[in-house]
């Protein structure tokens, strides 16, 4: 978009305009530049022509909340020079952003010529725009509640869950004991794998409602973490039609969190089977090192992610179509892969089904170290 264009300079009148895009200076600011500091003094006003712009408050040493996000059309940092205070947070370019800066001086002087109707403009849209950033606020700390109430549930389900997860396993290890055939002791610990697997997905489950997400990584060879992933949903598999389908380099090892990833695959293979709503399905996990790091496409042939929540997937609380649904698996495997520095992203076609893709970065992958791999 030009600054002509741009429905703050729309708001004035020709003669005006003309001279605000006159000293309007225009910028390119890339990934991340920080436009101003919380706290700087408010010398300009911003009229966002291309990309994006965040705005966050800082809330401890590199850590920010973010507040909300500006998009072409939109213009901020006039509150400050009209009641002289400043700036009440830090912008940043998110992605990249073309700015058209007005400084100051010329703005006001603009102002003073201008006419009631273009104030009542501008008032109206920095009114809609304080009502905006208001009713995001309170999503925010609504969400931070729901939080909140979720991680007291689950302490209480994770206290109560304790006692009979660990009756399940002292009588597995009694039959094992008793019947030390390989058959039995195979089933034995798959019952016991199981166990422990229900209380660390509880535990996972905590620790996303608390933000804070503790890896334990250590070097895991990929393919034999992913036959154990295999054998420990056999039954699942089967019951549900769902036809899996694994490959991957058999000595690629990474430095990961091998519960947590399993945790972001069983999130969405388990999202493909309960797409497939009762009929036979495939499902494809293929691994592929690349130059960057390591790519984990799993895909299906569904129906495909509903278009209406497309935009929100991996926010929480975001589901679709599931009455049992709690629209937290994709929020969690996100949470999961960033912690490890990744990123994850997905294609779905409705009526022939979904990719997610998870890219791991290079600084996990280890392929010098085979004695430690733990399998
Ligand atoms: N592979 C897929 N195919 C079709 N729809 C999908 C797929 N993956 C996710 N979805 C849609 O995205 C929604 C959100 O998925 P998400 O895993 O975040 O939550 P959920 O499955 O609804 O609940 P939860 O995982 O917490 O039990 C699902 O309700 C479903 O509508
Ligand atoms: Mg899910």
């Amino acid at each position: 978009m030009d600054l002509e264009s741009h429905q703050f300079i729309t708001f004035f009148e020709a003669e005006q305009a003309a001279q605000l895009c006159e000293i309007a200076i225009v910028e390119k600011y890339p990934n991340q530049t920080v436009i101003f500091e919380e706290g700087a003094r408010s010398d300009c006003l911003y009229l966002l022509l291309e990309g994006r712009v965040e705005f966050r408050k800082k809330i401890g040493p590199n850590q920010y909340r973010k507040l909300t996000t500006a998009f072409p059309n939109a213009f901020f940092g006039e509150l400050g020079i009209i009641d002289g205070q400043p700036r009440s947070a830090q912008a940043i370019a998110d992605g990249y952003a073309l700015l058209g800066r007005v400084p100051e001086e010329g703005f006001m002087k603009v102002l003073d010529g201008a006419r009631g109707s273009v104030i009542t403009k501008l008032c109206s849209y920095m009114v809609q725009r304080l009502r905006d950033t208001t009713e995001e606020y309170i999503q925010q700390q609504l969400h931070k509640e729901k939080m909140v109430l979720m991680g007291e549930m689950l302490n209480t389900v994770i206290h109560d869950f304790k006692s009979p997860l660990s009756s399940i396993n002292l009588a597995s290890s009694m039959l094992k004991e008793q019947h030390p055939d390989e058959e039995t002791e195979e089933w034995c610990d798959l019952i016991q794998a199981q166990t422990r697997r229900m209380a660390a997905m509880a535990e996972d489950f905590l620790e996303f409602a608390r933000g804070s997400a503790v890896l334990n990584p250590k070097p895991v060879n990929l393919s034999s973490a992913l036959q154990r992933f295999e054998k420990l949903n056999l039954v699942y598999f089967q019951e549900a039609q769902a036809k899996v389908e694994i490959e991957c380099p058999p000595d690629l090892v990474l430095k990961i969190d091998e519960g947590k990833l399993l945790r972001v695959l069983q999130n969405l293979v388990g999202n493909a089977v309960d797409a497939f709503n009762g009929r036979p399905g495939r499902i494809e996990i293929l691994v592929t090192q690349q130059e960057q790091g390591v790519e984990i496409e799993i895909s299906d042939n569904g129906p495909g992610i509903p278009l209406e929540i497309q935009d929100r997937l991996f926010e929480s609380f975001v589901t679709h179509g599931k009455p049992q649904g709690t629209g937290l698996g994709t929020a969690i495997a996100k949470s999961i892969v960033d912690a490890h520095g990744g990123k994850i992203l997905f294609d779905s076609v409705p009526g022939q089904g979904t990719t997610f893709y998870i890219y791991l970065p290079l600084n996990l992958v280890s392929l010098e170290d085979p004695e430690a791999v733990h399998s």
